[in-house]
């Protein structure tokens, strides 16, 4: 009768996620929201001291563990996989949110450089995304799908010219990253696992302290609502995708971002 209820539709109660890069930003968010929405939630970076901190916060809202690995280091995704079967007795939701950025002009951008982003960026999401199939296969149902969130970028979607320098690697590892969404959704369906990506706009965290302290007008005056995201219009996207609202929800590549990705940008990096 109540079917409709918001906690029936998107109380995550019972779940399990893995959060790579939950320590700090948008990660960091997330995995607040999912712990306040009844979700277990372990979340996985390189700096231990940054777990720690990070776990002092999240235990205030729930069952929440942490596992300091790399996620472009092989022998650091087997320890985070093996925390998943530690922490949890079923696994429901992998957020793939690690990242990172380089900014160069093109005569500068290293090899290096470029190679670290796709790395963190694309390969990574996709050896873990891999490994970790079977614990989600193993908990999925066909009324409750395992789910994968891929979180992309606005800057996957169009190409971002507002924060001046370029990011040749970033914008290509994400629009890479959502094509990977639409490829895996396809093939992990007869698994009973939907794979999302979210393509967020401009958040406060530590990878756009720089831009917002430079060009924040700039910034502001090229999203149609001439403003930042704020927290919980993240959160209500993951939340949604994670819950019983977003089961039927399979490789969408979701924008939020103020509707910056559709208006035309307006000034070049060299203004
Ligand atoms: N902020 C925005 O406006 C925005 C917009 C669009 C998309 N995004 C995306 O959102 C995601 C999170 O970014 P953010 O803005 O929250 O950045 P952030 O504050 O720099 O957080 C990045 C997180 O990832 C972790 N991390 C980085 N490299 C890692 C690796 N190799 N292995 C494991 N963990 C790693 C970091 O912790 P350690 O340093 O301890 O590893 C940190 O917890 C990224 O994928 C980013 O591209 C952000």
């Amino acid at each position: 009768m109540d079917e409709f209820n918001l906690n029936r539709l998107f109380d995550l109660n019972g779940k399990t996620a893995l959060i790579t890069g939950g320590s700090s930003g948008l990660g960091l968010i997330m995995a607040k929201g999912l712990l306040q929405n009844g979700a277990r939630v372990l979340i996985a970076s390189r700096k231990q001291k940054k777990c720690d901190m990070a776990l002092i916060e999240l235990e205030k809202y729930g069952d929440c563990f942490a596992v300091a690995a790399d996620v472009t280091k092989s022998e650091d995704r087997v320890k985070i996989v093996a925390a998943v079967d530690d922490c949890f007795d079923g696994f429901s939701i992998l957020i793939n949110n690690a990242g990172g950025n380089w900014g160069a002009k093109l005569e500068d951008y290293p090899d290096d450089g470029f190679e670290k982003v796709i790395s963190t960026n694309l390969n990574a999401v996709f050896s873990l995304t891999r490994d970790l199939i079977p614990q989600l296969e193993k908990s999925a149902t066909d009324d409750d799908p395992g789910r994968i969130i891929n979180i992309g970028s606005m800057d996957g979607i169009h190409v971002p010219i507002v924060q001046r320098v370029p990011t040749f690697a970033y914008s290509a590892s994400k629009a890479a990253l959502h094509h990977l969404t639409k490829a895996l959704a396809i093939d992990l369906a007869p698994k009973k696992i939907t794979v999302n990506a979210v393509a967020p706009g401009f958040f406060e965290s530590r990878m756009t302290d720089y831009v917002f302290e430079h060009f924040i007008t700039d910034i502001e005056d090229d999203c149609p609502l001439h403003r930042i995201g704020r927290p919980e219009e993240l959160v209500g996207i993951v939340v949604y995708l994670a819950s019983r609202a977003g089961a039927y929800t399979n490789g969408a590549v979701i924008p939020v971002d103020g509707g910056t990705s559709i208006s035309k940008g307006r000034r070049p990096w060299t203004e």
